[in-house]
Order: C-alpha cells, then sequence, then structure tokens
C-alpha cells in the first residue's frame, strides 16, 4: 500500500507542485487549505487529490482534520508543512495583529500540523517531516520580522525534531526556497519584485516545482540518514 502524504497547503504554489510531485511518486497524497474553496475544487478536478479544509492555526481543527485524512485514507507517514502567510511591513508600522496572525499560522501552524502525527509516527518507527522555511529565515528580511521569525523557528524545529525522531526513523528536514513565482511573490509590488530578481544570480525566479523536486528526495524511504538538515534552493541568491 502506498504512503500516505499530508501537504499542508497544498492545493497551491508551492504545496501545489509538492502534492502533485508525491503523487506522481506513488503517495496517497491529502492536500488542506484553508479558505479558497473554489481554487481547492480545480486542483481536485485536475489533479484528483484529494483536498482538506482546515486553519492550521488552530490546534483542534488541524487535530480533527488530521483524524478525518486517517480515517479516509490510514496513517499518515509524510507531513510537508508548507502552509505559510504574508502580512508584511516595515517594523515600526507593523501591528500587533500582523504579529500574531504570522506567528499563528507559520509557526505554530508547524506544531499544531506535526504534533497530532507525531506519536503514531513514532509507534509504527517510520516518519518524513519536511518543514518549508524560506531564505528569509536564513537571511532575514526587510519589513518581514515577523515572517523571518517563523521562517528561522522552523529550523529549531526540525534540528530538534531530527533528535528525537531519530531512533523511531523519523527524520525531520528544512527546505529555504528562495524567490519562487507564486502568488505569494507576485503581491510584492512590482519595482520590489525587479530589484529582488536582479538580485538572484540565477537572473529568474525558481518554479514550484523545483522545490518539490527536494521534498521528494527527502521523504524518501532510503534517505533515513538525512535528517535535521536544511536545503537551501534559492538560485545561488544566498549561502549559510
Ligand atoms: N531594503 C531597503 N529599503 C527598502 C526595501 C528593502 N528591501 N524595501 C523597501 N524599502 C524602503 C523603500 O525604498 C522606502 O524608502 P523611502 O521611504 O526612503 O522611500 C521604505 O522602505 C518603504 O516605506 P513605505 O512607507 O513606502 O513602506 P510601506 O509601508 O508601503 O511598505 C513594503 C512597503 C511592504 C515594504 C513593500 O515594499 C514590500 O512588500 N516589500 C517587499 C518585502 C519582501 O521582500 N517580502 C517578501 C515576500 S515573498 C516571500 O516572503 C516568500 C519567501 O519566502 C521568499
Amino acid at each position: 500500500m502506498s504512503r500516505v502524504a499530508l501537504v499542508t497547503g497544498g492545493s497551491r504554489g508551492i504545496g501545489a507542485a509538492i502534492s502533485k510531485e508525491l503523487k506522481e511518486k506513488g503517495y496517497t497524497v491529502a492536500a488542506t487549505y484553508a479558505g479558497n474553496d473554489e481554487a481547492a475544487a480545480a486542483f481536485t478536478e485536475e489533479t484528483g487529490i484529494k483536498t482538506y479544509k482546515w486553519n492550521v492555526a488552530d490546534y483542534d481543527s488541524s487535530k480533527d482534520g488530521i483524524a478525518k485524512v486517517e480515517a479516509d485514507l490510514g496513517p499518515i507517514e509524510v507531513v510537508v508543512a508548507n502552509a505559510g502567510i504574508t502580512r508584511d511591513a516595515p517594523f515600526h508600522k507593523m501591528t500587533p495583529e500582523q504579529w500574531h496572525e504570522v506567528i499563528d499560522t507559520n509557526l505554530t501552524g508547524v506544531f499544531n500540523t506535526i504534533h497530532p502525527i507525531w506519536p503514531g509516527m513514532r509507534e509504527r518507527k517510520f516518519g518524513r517531516i519536511v518543514v518549508i522555511s524560506s531564505i528569509n529565515g536564513q537571511k532575514g528580511q526587510f519589513a518581514q520580522v515577523n515572517y523571518a521569525a517563523t521562517k528561522a523557528g522552523d529550523l529549531g524545529i526540525v534540528k530538534s525534531l531530527a533528535q528525537e525522531g531519530a531512533r523511531a526513523n523519523i527524520t525531520a528536514n528544512a527546505i529555504c526556497p528562495g524567490y519562487i513565482g507564486t502568488d505569494m511573490v507576485m503581491a510584492v509590488p512590482e519595482k520590489v519584485r525587479e530589484s529582488i530578481i536582479a538580485q538572484i544570480p540565477a537572473g529568474r525566479l525558481g518554479e514550484p516545482e523545483e522545490i518539490a523536486r527536494a521534498v521528494s528526495f527527502l521523504v524518501a524511504d532510503d534517505a533515513g540518514f538525512i535528517n535535521g538538515s536544511t536545503i537551501s534552493a534559492n538560485g545561488a541568491q544566498f549561502f549559510v
């Protein structure tokens, strides 16, 4: 039987490419989304991948949603915590609401996604966890104190989980995408986006599929010794 993979924010952008890649590799995929029913329905129509609606920022919704996925498809053995939002503003203009929305979704949302699945992975002695962080968690970013804090936090999560899960054959790794051609990056003002592209040695935005490729590498059954690592995929824009 094929392994079940959960991809949060899996019906659009980078998440959609990850869902499709994992399906192609033989996984049974469940993709979550927060609000865009139309995009989710179109995604299922196009790919045959089941979508589930819940807010990753809410623990009980995540727990209940995960229980539903497992009842429908079987135990979740691969988790890709991808769901994320931006609320960009220079720090002097950033509101407490903008701070909390991003922390609740991007950071607490990762806890809420992995925590209910973790005991089953420990029992079955198998698990593959990938958290989609960001180049901006590595280098910081003007107008992203909130977002950069969450994406740096993701790296702490995977490095800690890697140590806790290693004996149970559970791996946890992070991918730090650079600027990828998704709605999130397209929402940046055009002039700013052009100046960002000028800083990317590759001379272009990345493709969502270029991130999905790294995910399928990390979640493979024979990738058990790759644990606690961070893969950068940013067109050579930034090195750690
Ligand atoms: N570095 C230095 N200065 C910058 C800057 C930067 N990257 N971006 C903007 N500024 C400056 C502007 O030139 C302007 O300066 P002046 O006042 O001297 O003209 C000032 O900062 C902006 O002031 P505003 O009052 O106009 O700012 P605003 O309240 O309208 O906010 C903004 C504008 C939200 C900062 C907008 O410029 C923006 O969205 N910037 C992009 C931020 C960004 O890169 N976000 C990444 C999104 S993609 C993503 O997050 C995915 C991923 O993981 C990679």
